[in-house]
């Protein structure tokens, strides 16, 4: 479904992504991780179609984002690290903005919107002005406008971040039950041990190259065969033995 060829970004002297290849089915979630300035995000971006790469290509579902953009984008829902939400609006309008994005209908926005609030416990709120949500709010009604159009495949950098744990929980059970139904997920995320519970398959890069790809059982064989977590394993495939050693040490 997602189909990542030879991409690569400079920006100027310093290489972001050095010629990744990935391929994520159809159905899957798939985890990107890796350390901080990796190049996840300029990975996602370039998924998402918001910066062109300097070489190679991403293609959803056969189309590639530099020739068939719109196309992407209409099977694509997109949610970045960084929101930004109009805050004089309320959520019910923001949703409608999102649907009128997206040519949607005014009563499937509609509908669809009633729907998003109850998925993501917002009914209550939804009338309220965006500037009075908490930081969880935002975050949530930001994902909510990133269904609206039931995209075939999530992109997300980062959705965890800001989440108190019974957001997490919720985030995690919508999107394996969006997989369930054939969605496709691509998520970036610093908090391992989310990877490890939600994702069919990690991919950690490092310095803009993607040093494994696997299922937990394959990327555990790969780095010694023991009953690891992932944390470990991040830090033996990332080269940090002083933080492997530590965590070794504590146990
Ligand atoms: N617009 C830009 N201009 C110049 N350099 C950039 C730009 N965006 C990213 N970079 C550089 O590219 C590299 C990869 O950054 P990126 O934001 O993709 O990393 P990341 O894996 O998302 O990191 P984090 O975990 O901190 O979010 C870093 O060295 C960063 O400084
Ligand atoms: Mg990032």
């Amino acid at each position: 479904m997602i189909n990542i060829q030879n991409l690569t970004k400079h920006y100027s002297s310093v290489v972001a992504v050095d010629g990744i290849n990935l391929d994520v089915r159809e159905g899957e979630i798939f985890g990107f991780l890796g350390p901080n300035g990796a190049g996840k995000t300029t990975t996602i971006r370039m998924m998402a179609g918001l910066v062109k790469p300097t070489s190679g290509d991403v293609s959803i579902n056969g189309w590639s984002i530099r020739s068939h953009p719109r196309e992407v984008k209409q099977i694509t829902g997109f949610i970045p690290d960084r929101p930004f939400i109009y805050g004089k609006l309320t959520g019910r309008e923001f949703l409608h903005f999102i649907g009128s994005l997206y040519d949607l209908p005014a009563s499937e926005t509609e509908n669809r919107s009633d729907q998003m609030f109850a998925l993501f416990h917002m009914t209550d709120y939804c009338d309220e002005l965006v500037e009075s949500y908490s930081h969880g709010m935002k975050q949530r009604l930001v994902m909510a406008s990133a269904f609206m159009h039931s995209p075939r495949v999530i992109i997300v950098d980062e959705p965890m971040v800001g989440l108190d744990p019974r957001g997490a929980k919720l985030v995690k059970k919508i999107f394996r039950q969006l997989a369930d139904n054939g969605a496709t997920i691509f998520m970036s995320t610093h908090t391992l041990e989310i990877a490890e519970e939600v994702c069919d398959r990690i991919g950690i890069i490092q310095n803009g190259q993607i040093v494994a790809v696997g299922t937990m059982k394959e990327l555990k064989d790969k780095t010694g065969g023991e009953a690891k977590k992932l944390e470990s394993i991040f830090f033996s495939l990332t080269g940090d033995e002083v933080m492997e050693e530590v965590i070794q040490a504590l146990r």
